[in-house]
């Protein structure tokens, strides 16, 4: 009896023995965006490669739309090992304390993605993801989304029609420079908050790259759009690094791998997202948009060029300059 009771004792801790070394890896993976963005298309890419690169080893859950949190807590959640990788946008990292990240929301600093990804597939965004490493934070990746235009209840075309207007900002010291540099409230709020903000006459204008805003629904609520792209929206990938530097070696490396597949596939087809979802903005004929002439982008970029000077010792001055000889930038020439 004795025997037996051992024996079955045996098996038992065997058998938990196994189904622990199968239980595979969670990663929770929280973004505040829709599915069907960039973001929200290349964290599914993501965690697909990263199943089938580890043989299962690894399983990533993706929580999109802030289902798990919201953009202020899912920085914390991450510190507190909650959740293991997000992908915020660049304008967030500011209440971490790493401000030089802001250079990113600086208004007109690139004018297309070409000149973005000088920047941010070369040593300058690499020297930039470093600076998270003393906040238990490690940059991963960075994916594109694309170049933000402005929208309100009233079109917004030279610099005086800003004046008074209330506008929905990412918390971000530059974008408040920004909306002010021009007249116009800024007002801090997240993601999750901003349709019903403009649906209920809260705010009266926002700012988005054109996936962000039809994945929203916010046409439905801003009567019009002015193509100013005028600043970019784009995200770093980050992970808890004690989580990270504590994965076996191998698992690392094919989730390293999984990552610059998935950063590749965001880099490729952000642009292509965002061209589409203009078209179904214009499509859905509830808000009418604008094309500025080439008089009236510069008559703002002017204007908001300002900010540049103004947020310099917020920013940095070497790490605005270190952007300004990446993209060929030169303030003085405009
Ligand atoms: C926003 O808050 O407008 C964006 O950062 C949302 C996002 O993640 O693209």
């Amino acid at each position: 009896m004795k025997l037996h009771s051992l024996l079955l004792g045996v098996a038992a801790l065997a058998l938990s023995a196994s189904v622990a070394a199968q239980q595979p890896i969670v990663i929770k993976f929280s973004h505040v965006v829709a599915q069907d963005t960039p973001k929200g298309k290349a964290s599914e890419f993501f965690a697909k490669r990263a199943g089938e690169l580890t043989k299962g080893k690894v399983k990533v859950e993706v929580y999109a739309n802030s289902t798990l949190y919201k953009d202020k807590e899912e920085m914390e959640a991450l510190q507190l090992g909650a959740v293991q990788m997000l992908a915020p946008s660049l304008a967030k990292f500011g209440p971490l304390g790493v401000k030089e990240f802001e250079v990113f929301d600086l208004p007109f600093i690139f004018d297309n993605y070409t000149e973005l990804h000088k920047v941010t597939q070369g040593p300058v965004g690499a020297k930039l993801l470093a600076k998270l490493e003393p906040k238990g934070i490690k940059g991963l990746a960075y994916w594109d989304n694309g170049f933000k235009s402005f929208s309100a209840n009233k079109p917004l075309k030279a610099p005086a029609d800003f004046k008074g207007q209330k506008m929905r900002i990412q918390s971000s010291k530059v974008l408040e420079s920004q909306m002010r540099s021009v007249g116009a409230i800024p007002q801090v709020m997240a993601f999750s908050e901003v349709y019903q903000a403009l649906q209920t006459g809260v705010v009266d204008g926002t700012e988005n790259p054109h996936s962000n805003l039809y994945t929203q629904k916010m046409h439905e609520v801003q009567k019009h759009m002015t193509l100013t792209e005028h600043g970019y929206l784009g995200y770093a990938v980050i992970t808890n690094k004690k989580f990270w530097d504590g994965l076996p070696a191998d698992v690392r490396g094919q989730l390293e791998q999984a990552m610059k597949e998935a950063t590749d596939f965001a880099n490729k087809s952000a642009k292509e997202d965002n061209d589409a979802a203009l078209e179904k903005v214009k499509a859905s004929g509830k808000t009418q948009i604008y094309t500025p002439t080439a008089e009236e982008r510069l008559a703002l970029k002017r204007a908001m060029v300002k900010t540049h000077k103004e947020m310099e010792s917020r920013i940095g001055k070497e790490t605005i300059e270190a952007v300004y000889k990446e993209t060929g930038f030169d303030p003085s020439k405009l």
